[in-house]
Order: structure tokens, then C-alpha cells, then sequence
């Protein structure tokens, strides 16, 4: 096998890129990084410390505060942040509601990319987010952009966390998604756009056994 194979995907807010990430790296015994729960952890870290989420010279200093690790069990992505692990406190409504301005400001993307880039220079990895395609590793193997409907994106993400005893609506999710995906593809730096080389994965109809076999089938041809 070829040393060190890269697959990037990346997309809009809850269509499903790290479900298929994590089949992908259960199947092919790939490292999987989550590269929104980095800027999620970032976020909880400010939301703890009641930081004022607007005052960006605040936000800058305070990143050498934060120490971000994962350690991967069972081909899912378990996030520590200094130390603890966050996994779960990452996904609930509060860090969703504030993650994309966070997300926005230069100085955190600029540290989060170096970090995900030198994940990547050992191993054979998958690692989902926003810009992995086009500025983490614009030289990734195989690139995917997935999209979905987003009334089923929102269904989804409702289902996933009325499942966990979540108390949100679902026009609350909706209105999430919509916003996260104005702010994703509007911001100045790295917004979310689908890079050239980039192979599209619209899934709205598609089950997740699918969406693992129309991906293999563009991976293989690199791993023999
Ligand atoms: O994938 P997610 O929904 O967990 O990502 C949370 C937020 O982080 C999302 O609103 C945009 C941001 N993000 C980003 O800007 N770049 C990435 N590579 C990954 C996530």
C-alpha cells in the first residue's frame, strides 16, 4: 500500500461527512480527525471562561491556552481539551450556536490548520471539515463535497439529538444549519467552497452503506 494516503471531506453543516468518514476509516483502518471539533473545543473553552466572544484580541492571546489532542477509539474521534475530554459537551447548542464567528477569525484557523496538517504528514488519514480539500490539504488523494437537502439535514441532526435527550425543536435546528451554512460559505477567510478536484456526494437519497460503497470505489485505486 502507498504510504500515507490523505482523503479529505468536506461540506455543509450535518449532511453526514463524519458518519461516512468513520465507516470509511473502520473499513480501510484510516485514522479519522474531525476537524470541526477542534474550532467546537476552541468555542466551549471561550464559552467557559465567559470570554466576550466579540473581543478578538482576547480570543488570539488566549489560544496558547488551549491544548487540543484526540485519541481514537473504535474509529471515532474522542477530543481533549487540556485535557478532558469533550466529545459529548462539543455538540450541544451552545457551541453550535456560537462556533462559526469563532471559526471566522484568521488567527484561530491559522492554528488549527498547522495542527491538522502535521496529523496528516505520518499516517493514512480522513478528516472531515470545511476547507481539508481546498487549505488543510489542497493535494489530498481523494477529495468529496457532500450536500444534502437541508430540511433532511435538519431532520437528521434532530433525530441525532432527541436520541440523546436533547430538548431542541426542529425549526431551531433548521435555523442552525441555514445560518452555519450563510456564515461557512460567506466568511473571508477559507469560507467553504468545493475544491476543483473535488468529487460531489449529494446524499439526500442516499443510505449510508451507499455513500461508503460510491466513496471506496474512488479510494481504492489509490491504495493499490
Ligand atoms: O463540522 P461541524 O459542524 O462540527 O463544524 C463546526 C463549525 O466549525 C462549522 O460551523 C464551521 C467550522 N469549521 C470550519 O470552519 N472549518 C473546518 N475545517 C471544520 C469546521
Amino acid at each position: 500500500m502507498n504510504k500515507n494516503i490523505v482523503v479529505a471531506i468536506d461540506g455543509y453543516s450535518s449532511c453526514g461527512k463524519s458518519t461516512l468518514a468513520k465507516a470509511l476509516a473502520k473499513k480501510l483502518q484510516f485514522i479519522y480527525v474531525d476537524s470541526g471539533a477542534m474550532y467546537r473545543a476552541v468555542t466551549l473553552y471561550f464559552l467557559r471562561n465567559e470570554t466576550d466572544l466579540k473581543n478578538h484580541d482576547l480570543i488570539i492571546d488566549a489560544l496558547e491556552h488551549i491544548d487540543l489532542n484526540f485519541h481514537s477509539r473504535d474509529y471515532q474521534s474522542h477530543i481533549l481539551l487540556n485535557g478532558e475530554e469533550v466529545s459529548e459537551e462539543i455538540r450541544q447548542m451552545p457551541v453550535s450556536e456560537n462556533v462559526s464567528p469563532i471559526s471566522a477569525i484568521k488567527e484561530v484557523r491559522q492554528q488549527m490548520v498547522k495542527e491538522q496538517q502535521k496529523m496528516g504528514k505520518s499516517k493514512n488519514i480522513i478528516m472531515d471539515g470545511r476547507d481539508i480539500g481546498t487549505t488543510v490539504f489542497p493535494d489530498a488523494h481523494v477529495k468529496f463535497f457532500m450536500t444534502a437537502d437541508p430540511k433532511i439535514r435538519a431532520e437528521r441532526r434532530f433525530n441525532e439529538l432527541s436520541a440523546k435527550g436533547e430538548n431542541v425543536s426542529l425549526e431551531e435546528i433548521f435555523e442552525n444549519i441555514a445560518h452555519r451554512d450563510f456564515q461557512d460559505t460567506t466568511r473571508q477567510e477559507s469560507p467553504l467552497v468545493r475544491a476543483d478536484d473535488a468529487i460531489i456526494l449529494d446524499n439526500t437519497n442516499l443510505t449510508e452503506e451507499e455513500q461508503l460503497n460510491f466513496a471506496l470505489e474512488k479510494i481504492m485505486p489509490f491504495l493499490k
